[in-house]
């Protein structure tokens, strides 16, 4: 009988994306998925490293693996970025963990699998790797309606808190060709929402000549045959460009949400976190967003980065008012090994860290309810989410990727027409067209 295996997936869409490709080529190779971790042979986590829970939480779930469900002869693989920082070290942390695997790596996992099958050495393998992309065509998706579609590799930026960088190495883009020709065969066989990930989409190609840029791709999906949306994720405020701007605005099929994550209000901080814009820039590249009709904004901050003073937080809540973003995810600043903030400390005490995002917490609901309301009233098709029907309602998302909530009399699949009826500061209600 072969081998089964479990994927337990923690972090960003990145991951996910991750995951996925692991399973499809662990298929390949003959193991087959299992339904839970106690029924596994091999458990895989793939992991996160972005703040310290984060990565505490990798150890917590692999020490209760290890506790409850291992098997004497189950094998145990740590992935991901916690995996890459760790590298040998997560096998001397934890006795049970078999192999740790960095993402550079991941796509040699069948290999390496049946390597450890014959011999039996724990073993890490690490470093930065360039991408085998044809590897790529055996992911195994988990949803027929969505998709990622990883579309670059690693990171240049090096700003100055972040690990992923030092997780994922440096940039490197995928083959135009083999992106779009993925994202065809997707809406063929059909998923309805291709999004294209990325740390940074807007330096796509830039490391290949002749390969084509993000506004140049994403033109081209977009002109894909067949009845589909396709989104991006995530563009860094400092190399936006005009042409992105007017590519989604040439197209119905480009989704109209922006996520540039803004980090701090202060230019101070700006520069100690190596960003490469200040708020006068952020706020023009806000402005050009706006006058997108139908788009959002929404953004990353970190509060409490080293030094961070009352002032400087009183420019992030400035900001965050003037770009009146329609949500966020906020963050509390964590030194990561490695990263140039971390020779800074952590001088904000964590009750500071606190209640400054309880402070722009608040702010954000009044920013997302100004910018919700507005909508009553008008009609907007929606793609719904297949996972989320319950108790009559169901929820779909908006071009601007709003969720709606309506009630349906049971689960329904693909784009629906909705008349919205109330807007709340995270989500709208709504009606179906009839
Ligand atoms: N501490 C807190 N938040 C962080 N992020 C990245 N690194 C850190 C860190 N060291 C946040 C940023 C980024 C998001 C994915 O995670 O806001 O945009
Ligand atoms: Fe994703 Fe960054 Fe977490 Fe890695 S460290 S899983 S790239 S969020």
């Amino acid at each position: 009988m072969s081998l089964r295996f479990y994927i337990h997936t923690m972090g960003c869409q990145m991951n996910e994306y991750d995951s996925e490709l692991i399973s499809g080529l662990l298929r390949a190779e003959g193991f087959e998925p299992a339904l839970s971790a106690g029924e596994a042979d091999i458990v895989l986590a793939n992991t996160c490293a972005v703040r310290e829970l984060a990565a505490e939480k990798a150890y917590s779930y692999l020490g209760s693996i290890l506790k409850k469900d291992k098997k004497s002869e189950q094998i145990v693989v740590m992935c991901g970025c916690v995996a890459e920082q760790d590298g040998a070290g997560a096998l001397k942390r934890m006795n049970g963990i078999d192999l740790v695997i960095g993402p550079s790596k991941i796509r040699n996992i069948g290999g390496i699998l049946k390597d450890f099958l014959k011999n039996g050495r724990r073993k890490d393998y690490t470093g930065d790797a360039k991408v085998e992309w044809n590897k790529d065509s055996a992911i195994a998706r988990s949803s027929g309606e969505k998709a990622w579609v990883t579309i670059s590799k690693g990171c240049n930026s090096f700003c100055s808190y972040c690990v992923v960088p030092l997780a994922r190495g440096r940039e490197e883009s995928r083959p135009q060709e083999d992106i779009v020709e993925t994202a065809a065969k997707l809406i063929k066989s059909g998923c309805r929402e291709i999004n294209l990930i990325a740390q940074n989409v807007n330096t796509y190609g830039k490391d290949k000549k002749g390969e084509g840029d993000f506004a140049e791709l994403l033109t081209r999906v977009a002109s894909l045959e067949g009845e589909f949306r396709v989104g991006f994720k995530t563009a860094h405020p400092r190399d936006f460009s005009e042409e992105l701007i007017q590519t989604v605005e040439s197209s119905k099929k480009i989704m109209r949400n922006f996520h540039l994550p803004l980090q701090s209000g202060s230019d101070r901080v700006l520069k100690l976190m190596n960003r490469g814009y200040d708020t006068k820039r952020y706020l023009e590249v806000a402005g050009k967003v706006r006058r997108l009709s139908g788009s959002s904004l929404t953004t990353d901050i970190i509060v409490g980065f080293p030094g961070e003073t009352e002032e400087d937080f009183e420019g992030t809540l400035a900001m965050f008012a003037r770009a009146a973003f329609d949500s966020a995810y906020m963050f509390k600043y964590s030194p990561r090994k490695g990263t140039a903030a971390s020779k800074l400390g952590d001088t904000v005490p964590k009750g500071v860290k606190e209640e400054r995002l309880a402070r722009l917490m608040a702010l954000q609901r009044k920013t997302g309810l100004a910018n919700n309301k507005p909508l009553v009233g008008s009609e907007q098709e929606v793609l719904i989410d297949s996972e989320t029907f319950s108790a009559g309602k169901v929820c779909g998302k908006t071009l601007s990727e709003k969720q709606v909530f309506f009630p349906a009399e049971n689960s329904l699949k693909g784009f629906v027409r909705v008349t919205i009826t109330s807007a709340g500061p995270f989500s709208l209600k709504g009606e179906p067209v009839k």
